[in-house]
């Protein structure tokens, strides 16, 4: 791990497992570093980045004006799948912010994750900017052999792609925005509303902010096949559905998860497998619960488009 901290120091890139998804990663005060994130992904460089951080002490360093509400969550749900977005530091640049007066800071909860983050301190790093290590628009990669299928013919030789095994939440990090009096959801993940207004007491608002989130642009998650949202498959058609749902002659079956967290986990390796299969259309039956099945269907509605 001090190794592949060194790399970051010196301005490489480092891919790193998560408990959501893998990351890209660069030293957050590094112009350069940074700027290759964007040149590897093929993304657009004004849409801002999470900076990755070992533990919520360092959020001071990146943010100001933190609300109590944002500190309850952080103690709450940190080292764990939540970003929130913050008013930035002067630490945080433009190059990290898009522009904009917030930053995004997430403590992941990965063991691989979190050495590294210790390591690179150590070694007086900040923090580590990190998007999910797809090319701009697919669908997370959830293992390091998918980071390296995504980004393999983009990176240098000196980057470094760790390999932590598969990812186990399988989505990203819910983002809260936590600039206003109470908070707002702008991404659903594993850490939900019910959790949210459970730890702070407050009721969140539904956002309507102006902030820039990629992954609600259009067509985001999506894999080389089409995304159809539908319980009834036809003949050459991959499906994904619960495991009680039966298999129609000659449909393709890509994964057959038994609750909403076994969904989420395999559903962007599942998709993969569509694509590494040649498939031209995959049908997802959806999952309806409240929990995580809000972000499952959130990047289902968005891969569909
Ligand atoms: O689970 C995750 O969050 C993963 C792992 C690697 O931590 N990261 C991830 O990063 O999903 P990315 O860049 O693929 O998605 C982060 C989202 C983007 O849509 C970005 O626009 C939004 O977070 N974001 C980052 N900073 C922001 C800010 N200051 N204001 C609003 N949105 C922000
Ligand atoms: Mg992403």
């Amino acid at each position: 791990m001090l190794d592949a901290a060194a790399h970051l120091k010196a301005g490489d890139l480092v891919a790193f497992p998560t408990e959501t998804v893998y990351g890209l990663g660069a030293d957050a005060t590094n112009l350069h570093a940074v700027s290759r994130i964007y040149s590897v992904k093929g993304r657009p460089n004004d849409h801002p980045l999470i900076v990755h951080i070992a533990s919520m002490d360092r959020m001071g360093d990146w943010a100001r004006d933190v609300p109590e509400y944002a500190i309850a969550l952080a103690r709450s749900f940190w080292p764990g799948p939540m970003t929130l977005i913050l008013k930035r530091s002067e630490l945080a640049g433009d190059f990290i912010t898009g522009g904009q007066d917030s930053v995004g800071v997430r403590v992941p909860d990965h063991v691989v994750a979190l050495a590294l983050l210790e390591a690179f301190e150590r070694a007086g790093g900040k923090g580590v900017a990190a998007p999910s290590a797809n090319r701009f628009g697919h669908v997370s990669p959830t293992t390091a052999a998918a980071v390296i299928e995504e980004l393999g013919d983009y990176l240098s030789k000196d980057d470094v792609v760790l390999d932590g095994g598969a990812c186990d939440v399988g989505v990203e990090s819910t983002i809260i925005d936590c600039t206003g009096v109470v908070p707002s959801v702008l991404r659903p993940g594993a850490i939900t509303e019910a959790m949210i207004e459970k730890c702070t007491g407050l009721e969140i608002t539904l956002s309507n902010s102006q902030i820039r989130v990629s992954g609600s642009l259009e067509n985001h998650y999506a894999p080389i096949a089409k995304v159809i949202l539908s319980e009834t498959p036809t003949q050459g058609q991959g499906f994904i559905a619960y495991a009680n749902i039966e298999t129609p002659a000659g449909v393709i079956r890509l994964a057959s998860p038994r609750n909403d967290e076994e969904f989420a986990h395999l559903l962007y390796s599942a998709l993969r497998e569509g694509d590494t299969q040649g498939l031209s259309e995959v049908v997802v039956s959806q999952p309806i619960g409240n929990g995580i099945a809000v972000a499952i269907r959130d990047r289902l509605s968005k891969a569909a488009r």
